[in-house]
């Protein structure tokens, strides 16, 4: 028999707890533009950069998890995305990153560092980024590949995962994980609420890059 994370177990209530968020970044004025194909490549270029510092701490916090009781049985490196973001930063911004000085980023970031003091809630981050590139991300990396005429998946590395063999059991097994966590109650509640404020950090990322639509528009 096939064991599957169930549907009052804590990643399904990371899931449902943070639709209402999830709707929100999606539909971002930002990323409804990049979805649409209409950002073009300084736009793309400096979403890159934003990423960059949160994929940043999110991987180095990990690694002074990693031998964590619970936070460990998430961290795995093959979900690293820093050297992809370099990678793709090389194909959008041949001549150099731009710079994207942002709050936002910052507010994120610090708050990304701060689950080093209580590592129950790096799981919410972990789950909000690394599933989301392997969720909508594919989606966004298709529709990027389209939109540019990409067909070697070059500037894409970002939604290129070569450790993982399919996103589907790879997510199903995750779940199952985080159903399994040894956590108390209260702390799969305050996971669950860290998630909301993981999706509200990216949209507030997202809602700065949007108010530089006249220089990104396609
Ligand atoms: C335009 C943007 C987006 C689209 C079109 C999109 C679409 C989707 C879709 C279709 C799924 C379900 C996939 C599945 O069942 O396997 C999903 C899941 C998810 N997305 Fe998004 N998404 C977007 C943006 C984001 C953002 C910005 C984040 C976080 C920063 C995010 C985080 C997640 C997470 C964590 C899941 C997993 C939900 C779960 O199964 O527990 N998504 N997304």
């Amino acid at each position: 028999m096939t064991v599957t994370a169930t549907e009052t177990g804590l990643a399904a209530r990371m899931r449902t707890g943070s639709q209402a968020e999830h709707n929100d970044a999606e539909s971002s004025v930002f990323m409804n533009a990049l979805l649409k194909g209409e950002v073009n490549e300084t736009g793309y270029a400096e979403y890159l950069v934003a990423l960059r510092p949160v994929y940043e701490a999110l991987e180095k916090v990990g690694r002074e998890l990693a031998d964590h009781p619970v936070v460990g049985a998430l961290i795995d490196a093959g979900l690293e995305r820093l050297s992809a973001i370099d990678v793709d930063l090389e194909h959008w911004a041949p001549a150099g990153a731009p710079t994207f000085e942002s709050k936002a980023v910052a507010n994120y970031v610090a708050r990304v560092n701060a689950t080093l003091d209580d590592p129950v809630l790096y799981v919410a981050h972990h789950y909000t980024r690394y599933l989301g590139d392997l969720s909508g991300g594919q989606a966004i990396g298709k529709l990027l590949g389209r939109a540019f005429d990409i067909d070697d998946k070059s500037g894409l590395s970002l939604y290129e995962f070569p450790a993982i063999d399919k996103p589907k059991p790879f997510k199903d097994g995750y779940r199952l994980r985080l159903d399994e966590l040894d956590v108390s109650e209260e702390d799969r509640a305050r996971i669950v609420e860290e998630v909301r404020v993981a999706f509200s950090l990216n949209s507030a990322v997202f809602a700065e890059l949007g108010r530089n639509m006249d220089r990104y528009q396609r």
